[in-house]
């Protein structure tokens, strides 16, 4: 299936984006050494400084560039003189719906020697993988506003949903929990009790498809509200949970934190046809910027879903390994910026020679 040599668009982005790509590429090109690989880089400069020097934020001329190549690793964008939303729109979701990443995935898992704020878990109890629908729902946009600033004001925005959205996305979400192979159970995430009608299309799909082609897999339902108490309360439950857009933002905050934070979360948005973006999910940091103090886990194990996903299956776990290893040494002493231990350049340096 690979094809050993891949063109990646490298977004750095904004504050501490560049520092923790730079240590993302910094593996990933010791495992293509090690595994017979080629990666091929161009960077891109979209972000907050690009955006106030040309006000250009993400054109569609660099869109259709985005087409050509086999990935998209982004860093992080968010700019402290760039006001809250404009480059998370108009770079993070555009891409998202252009590219149509209809997946976002997020693995909640907790390497060992990290800390949780869980008490009394530990990493076997904290592996699952959410798999949020990535373009549809609220983040549609579909609504309006009329009367706005009188006291009448009225706004909507409306949970859309179409049966082939729900499908593809639920197709690969039990897709994935055969290939994972631990608990074959996906649970559902949804409010049905209450969305009479967007949850009841969810359920219908999600029962239907299971039955008819993954007898193997068990099939659960959680209510979006009680899921939150269970992820703090027994997270050891689940195996892959399928939800939908808002929700799936919602719980996925709550999977980081329970992981041990944002140091060490990473997501990918992924059309599985197409052109899919990998990024860790803490922010721009911009005080930490230029430092060598941000941590680069997050973005190392990024670059790992990236090769995974590019069907380099054994350079990505060859890369969790040695993120497992150098957590459980106890080497760095925090997650946090600035209470490393060490600098961000050593700690990719540590993860490189593990690979
Ligand atoms: C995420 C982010 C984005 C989202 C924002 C930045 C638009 O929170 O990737 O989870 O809401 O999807
Ligand atoms: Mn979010």
């Amino acid at each position: 299936m690979s094809k050993r040599s891949y063109n990646i668009a490298v977004i750095p982005g904004d504050g501490t984006g560049p520092e923790v790509v730079h240590e993302g590429i910094k593996v990933m090109d010791t495992a293509a050494a090690r595994f017979g690989f080629k990666l091929n880089y161009q960077h891109f400069d979209f972000g907050g400084d690009r955006y106030l020097r040309t006000g250009e934020i993400l054109p569609d001329s660099a869109l259709a560039e985005f087409r050509k190549f086999d990935s998209i690793f982004l860093g992080a964008i968010g700019h402290p003189q760039v006001k809250p939303g404009i480059l998370e729109v108009g770079i993070l979701l555009k891409s998202r719906f252009a590219l149509d990443q209809y997946i976002n995935l997020r693995p909640v898992k907790l390497y060992p020697g990290v800390e949780t704020p869980l008490k009394d878990k530990g990493p076997e109890d904290i592996d699952f993988v959410v798999v949020r629908e990535n373009t549809g729902g609220i983040y549609t946009g579909v609504g309006g506003a009329v009367q706005v600033g009188t006291p009448y004001e009225v706004a909507t925005q409306v949970m859309v949903y179409s049966r082939p959205i729900v499908d593809r996305c639920i197709r690969y979400a039990y897709e994935y929990t055969r290939k994972r192979n631990r608990k074959k159970m996906l649970t559902l995430v949804h409010k049905c009790n209450v969305l009479t009608y967007a949850g009841d299309l969810w359920v219908r799909a999600h029962k239907e498809m299971g039955d008819a082609e993954f007898p193997d897999i068990k099939q659960d339902y959680n209510h979006v509200d009680a899921c939150n108490m269970w992820f703090v309360k027994s997270p050891e439950y689940y195996d892959v949970i399928v939800t939908e857009n808002l929700f799936g933002d919602i719980i996925t905050d709550l999977g980081a934190i329970i992981q041990g934070g944002l140091g060490i979360a990473a997501g990918g948005n992924i059309n599985p046809q197409g052109v899919s973006m990998f990024e860790p999910m803490g922010g721009s940091a911009p005080k930490y910027t230029g430092k060598n103090v941000i941590n680069p886990l997050a973005a190392i194990c990024a670059g790992g879903m990236m090769l995974e996903t590019l069907g380099e299956e054994e350079a990505a776990k060859s890369i969790d390994s040695s993120v497992t290893g150098v957590l459980a040494s106890g080497r760095i002493k925090s997650l946090a910026a600035g209470r490393m231990g060490m600098g961000t350049r050593e700690v990719g340096d540590l993860v490189a020679k593990g690979v």
